[in-house]
């Protein structure tokens, strides 16, 4: 089902306390937020039981940064879904392309782990997105349909559609040079077109999202939400890039 997300990647910021300092910081003006749009915070793994005792109650929910797809065993360093879903977790943040640059993920592993989320109930967001030198020469669509195609290999339509994809261009994250909104809508359209049920997931733009241009990414039509790195790391900032997010709209987008 299409809904409005905001989702905060921290990255490898903040430990237990700063964690704590900012839930509690977020959470003192979070009644301003539609009740219709849903934000999910993801904190490095030390920090998630300490985010899920602080948002206990409250309408936030708790994604994860990665996961393994194997539920336990010698896999040295990872973490399993069981393990995020004891936690509380609810969203799991999948083949971000930081993890494909530096930890060598590849379109495979990711369907392992869409798979392997799906099955404990963790909801996938799912990072497709093309690199400069693909974008420069017009193959963005090819490259994120590709992925988004494996990364959902053999599920039903029905599990597609309770999936969230994040369209981040990796030119445009972290470097304030965010992808114009009529493009990113563009690949958008063709990444729901490339598979049943993804006309009903909920897609959201990642690269440079700020309190600025959200509302420019969100007027598009295909466009959900966003997936914030820098601009979620300080609790007013994100709150109100999501407060801009929706200007006099009330909530009103599905
Ligand atoms: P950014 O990161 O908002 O800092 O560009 C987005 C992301 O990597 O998810």
């Amino acid at each position: 089902m299409r809904q409005t997300i905001f989702a905060g990647n921290w990255k490898m910021n903040k430990g237990v306390a700063q964690t704590r300092e900012y839930i509690e910081r977020f959470l003192t003006h979070a009644e301003a937020i539609p009740e219709t749009v849903r934000v999910v915070l993801a904190p490095p793994f030390t920090a998630l039981e300490a985010a899920a005792d602080h948002l206990y109650g409250s309408r936030i929910d708790l994604g994860a940064q990665t996961m393994h797809w194997e539920e336990h065993g010698a896999f040295t360093g990872e973490i399993s879904p069981p393990m995020l879903a004891e936690l509380g977790v609810t969203y799991v943040i999948l083949g971000h392309s930081e993890r494909r640059a530096y930890e060598g993920e590849t379109d495979d592993d990711v369907r392992r782990k869409v798979a392997a989320a799906l099955e404990h109930g963790l909801i996938p967001i799912v990072c497709v997105g093309e690199t400069l030198e693909e974008h420069d020469a017009g193959r963005a669509q090819q490259r994120v349909v590709e992925q988004a195609r494996t990364a959902f290999a053999g599920l039903p339509a029905e599990s597609l559609a309770g999936c969230v994809v994040a369209y981040e261009p990796i030119w445009a994250i972290g470097t304030g040079r965010n992808c114009e909104s009529a493009q990113a809508n563009e690949v958008m359209e063709a990444i729901r077109a490339s598979l049943p049920g993804l006309a009903d997931a909920s897609i959201l733009y990642g690269g440079s999202m700020n309190a600025d241009n959200v509302a420019g990414y969100l007027a598009q039509p295909q466009i959900d939400g966003g997936l914030v790195g820098g601009a979620s790391l300080d609790a007013e900032q994100f709150r109100r890039l999501i407060e801009n997010a929706l200007p006099g709209a009330g909530g009103s987008r599905p």
